[in-house]
């Protein structure tokens, strides 16, 4: 016990050098009234205060268009809470953080607005002494990014002076494709410089995402097989099990492949397959990242029509009964042809990967909630089993579970008990929960805590977004000249459209069947 002990406080020394209370600063969270705060960042707020890793000399203030005053706003950020922690809520850590509560009215586009902000921030620091430090939240709807950071900057909210920091936080969607994605990181630098934006992207708060980097670089074990000779393809596979529920208005006009591939899919990609960085800073891993998104291979209309699959998910069958099509959710058009599954295959055309295909598939209404990398191993020779009931072996595979049951298994082949040779698939696992036991979070907390820290690591650069919709924007540009006429095509509840079971039948390969 004491061994695994050790290890886990090295590992958090690598990617938090130093997890202790960060503070000094105020936490300005835009679109306060929306779903995300409530659903994930004031229950990170918490837990991270509960954690004891937010200093004294931090306060909190909302911005939103709900007609609140500070005493209304407390009492309902109280009532989110306990309907949206993690864990059961301990009202002393509850009245820290509402006790460092402040509300702001007003709409976004109002320089009334700012003056309002302008003027609590000061009476925050002087309160709280948050000392001009300041975190901005851009918790709205896209287009608010845009003119919220310019009247921020207006406002003078944003300049750091007096060896003070502002940072601001942008939510995804960042943009809708490249062009709109260029256009928006132009302008928020007219306002700020590159290093006080931090993009998100959630699934990098994810610990078994942080964990790839540790896994690989901290271990001699697979690193020197992890490359194209020992590795025959990659898959990674972002299933969910839940339909649009409320989101038709947004997901009808985004679809599947934008609001999930360029971002989460492709954040995965870079980390599974980066080189090793020289240093855990964020700009010596940021780079390596990107050198690899750089180096997927352009997509040319041909190649997207034998290299994409897109889905949409008729009626089915769940394990609580029938099923609604997409095109009977909630906002969402009775002939949408918005696609609710993609499939792509790409080349990450380096030295370590040219030719290990790396196939990636996300969908909604799939048969289960389950995010996993799966590297497959190329076969072993069979020439010694020539003489056994042995006709073929199985590839090893190595699988990072990104959620739930977090962890890594490796799977390999061994002889069945029994006078004769026959093999087996067994597996070693290690899951985070039995190691180390489980810790409820949102997935936010490291995201906030690196912010308020200034360590941008997990954050994504203006570079990296561009070439994540670079890589996805051919694929968009013939699926939007192209509209799929054979949607829906397929159930809900199952794992996808058959064209995608072609899209590795082609290679003589097949999607990992996912146990439970
Ligand atoms: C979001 C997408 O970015 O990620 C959603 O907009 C999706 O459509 C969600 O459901 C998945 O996140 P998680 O953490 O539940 O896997």
């Amino acid at each position: 016990m004491d061994s695994i002990h050790t290890a886990a406080q090295d590992v958090s020394s690598l990617v938090n050098p130093v997890a202790c209370p960060v503070g000094t600063g105020a936490i300005v969270i835009f679109g306060a009234a929306g779903d995300l705060t409530k659903r994930k960042l004031i229950p990170s707020l918490y837990n991270l205060a509960a954690g004891k890793l937010l200093g004294d000399d931090v306060a909190f203030v909302a911005v939103a268009r709900a007609g609140l005053d500070d005493a209304s706003w407390r009492a309902k950020q109280a009532e989110d809470l306990a309907t949206y922690a993690t864990g059961e809520v301990d009202p002393a850590v509850r009245d820290w953080i509402v006790e460092r509560t402040y509300y702001v009215d007003g709409n976004f586009d109002d320089a009334a607005t700012y003056e309002r902000l302008g003027q609590k921030l000061l009476e925050v620091d002087k309160r709280h002494k948050t000392n001009g430090n300041r975190l901005f939240y851009l918790a709205t709807a896209p287009d608010f990014f845009a003119p919220i950071v310019e009247n921020l900057g207006r406002a003078k909210l944003v300049q750091q002076e007096n060896g003070n920091w502002r940072r601001v936080i942008v939510e995804k969607p960042f943009g809708t494709d490249l062009e709109t994605a260029r256009a928006l990181n132009k302008e928020l630098r007219r306002t700020l410089r590159e290093e006080q934006i931090y993009r998100i992207d959630h699934y990098l708060g994810k610990e078994t995402v942080q964990n790839i980097m540790v896994f690989r670089f901290g271990n001699c074990m697979f690193e020197p097989i992890w490359n194209r000779r020992y590795i025959d393809n990659v898959q990674i596979t972002v299933a969910e099990s839940i339909g649009v529920e409320s989101r038709g208005g947004y997901y009808d006009g985004a679809g599947c492949l934008r609001d999930m591939v360029p971002n989460h899919l492709l954040q995965l990609l870079a980390l599974v397959a980066m080189e090793p960085p020289t240093s855990f800073e964020a700009e010596a891993v940021r780079e390596e990242k990107a050198k690899v998104l750089r180096a997927i291979q352009p997509m040319s209309p041909e190649r997207v029509l034998t290299h994409a699959v897109r889905g949409q998910y008729g009626t089915g069958k769940g394990a609580n009964g029938k099923l609604a099509a997409y095109r009977h959710e909630p906002k969402v058009g009775a002939n949408s042809h918005t696609e609710t599954y993609a499939a792509l295959k790409l080349a990450v055309d380096n030295w370590r990967w040219a030719d290990v295909p790396f196939y990636l598939r996300t969908g909604k209404r799939m048969p289960r909630r389950v995010s996993e990398i799966a590297i497959q191993f190329r076969r072993p020779p069979t020439l010694l089993f020539r003489n056994t009931e042995v006709d073929h072996l199985s590839r090893n595979v190595l699988v990072i579970r990104v959620q739930p049951d977090e962890g890594i298994a490796l799977r390999f082949g061994a002889k069945l008990p029994g006078p004769n040779v026959r093999v087996g698939n067994v597996a070693m696992e290690f899951k985070y929960s039995e190691t180390f036991g489980s810790t409820p979070s949102t997935g936010y907390e490291t995201l906030i805590y690196d912010c308020i820290k200034g360590d941008a690591t997990l954050f994504q650069r203006a570079d990296m977004v561009e070439m994540g919709w670079a890589i996805v924007n051919p694929v968009l540009e013939l699926w939007h000249a192209l509209p799929e006429h054979e949607f829906p095509n397929y159930a809900a509840g199952s794992w996808g459209p058959w064209a995608a079971d072609e899209l590795l039948a082609r290679d003589g390969r097949t999607w990992r069947e996912i146990e439970d």
